[in-house]
């Protein structure tokens, strides 16, 4: 009887099948990507168990009504090597639910209706004035593959190239150098957006929604105690939020009107994770856990 089962536990997996059908709708395969394997709490969304060349990579909350997701959550490495010049991939199992939940390239021709359907497509971001933001960076990845996986739309969401290309990376750059230099062990990273309180921009005819902001936050529970002044409030948990719109208001995140011009506008402010919680919190009107007992919890 237990040989069997593990008979049929080594087919599934040898055959790039999770025995629980389908990576989509159940964090359940991938806890290791949260601290104290525990998703964050307060937000609903479809559960994406993002994998690529049959391993999990990391994690998406993501809005099939939005078609983009809530969050990425994800464990930081060290980066080695350049971004990828990785191919653009979709969840064929967002369509499928019997799909074995790889996620694969965008072919070259016309795509399945289910699919467009069910999710972003690279139609969706071409000749818009959005760039595809990554959630889950590559930058904060080592292999090539795990560079590659975070290529996939449903861990990008539509994010204007000021930020993109400006504030934003600057945050992913110094989260990078941060956590490599103090992080002992393992950095959870959660990455999500905040939607507009009203009159949100969609792309292409209410198929994409755009976020009025991004934020980031990580919870290193293990960390190098000996820290430099200006880093003592950001260990073990610190978080930013990051504004994707010029015309938004500045009660959250306030401008720097000394900026370049094609950056301001795109501030980053960084928090503490308590306040960014208490923004998610006003936003969608339910309380929002990022990390288990905010990162505080003992061990
Ligand atoms: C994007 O815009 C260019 C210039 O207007 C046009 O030539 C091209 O066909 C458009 N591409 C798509 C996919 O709509
Ligand atoms: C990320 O951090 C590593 C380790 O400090 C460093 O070697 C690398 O250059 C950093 N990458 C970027 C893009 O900042
Ligand atoms: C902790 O940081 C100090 C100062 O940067 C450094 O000298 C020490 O080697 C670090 N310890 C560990 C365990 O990384
Ligand atoms: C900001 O508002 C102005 C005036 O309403 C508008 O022309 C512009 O397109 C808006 N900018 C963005 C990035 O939405």
């Amino acid at each position: 009887m237990s040989h069997f089962f593990f008979y049929l536990l080594a087919v599934a997996f040898t055959a790039g099948c999770c025995p629980c059908a389908a990576d989509v709708g159940d964090f359940t395969p991938c806890l290791l990507f949260f601290y104290r394997s525990w998703p964050p709490k307060g937000l609903t969304g479809t559960p994406i168990c993002q994998r690529y060349h049959n391993q999990y990579r990391f994690a998406t909350l993501y809005s099939r009504y939005r078609r983009s997701p809530w969050f990425s959550a994800y464990l930081y490495e060290v980066p080695e090597g350049k971004r990828p010049s990785a191919s653009w991939k979709f969840e064929p199992q967002l369509a499928y639910p019997g799909a074995d939940g790889n996620m694969v390239s965008f072919p070259p021709g016309p795509l399945d209706q289910n699919v467009v359907e069910s999710q972003a497509v690279e139609l969706d971001y071409i000749n818009s004035t959005y760039s595809r933001g990554h959630l889950n960076p590559s930058l904060h990845h080592q292999t090539h593959e795990c560079r590659s996986s975070t290529f996939t739309l449903t861990n990008v969401v539509p994010q204007k190239a000021g930020s993109n290309d400006g504030p934003w990376e600057i945050l992913e750059q110094t989260v990078n150098k941060t956590l490599a230099a103090y992080c002992l062990t393992e950095a959870y990273v959660v990455t999500g957006i905040i939607p507009y309180a009203s009159a949100e921009p969609w792309l292409r005819n209410h198929r994409v929604a755009v976020p009025e902001y991004m934020w980031s936050a990580y919870c290193c529970p293990n960390y190098n105690h000996s820290l430099p002044e200006e880093l003592k409030q950001k260990f073990p948990t610190f978080a930013a939020i990051g504004r994707n719109d010029p015309n938004s208001t500045e009660e959250i995140v306030p401008i720097d009107k000394t900026a370049k011009k094609q950056f301001r506008g795109y501030d980053v402010r960084p928090m503490p994770l308590e306040m960014l919680e208490m923004y998610l919190k006003d936003r969608f009107n339910t309380v929002v856990s990022v990390f288990y007992e905010q990162c505080t919890g003992s061990g």
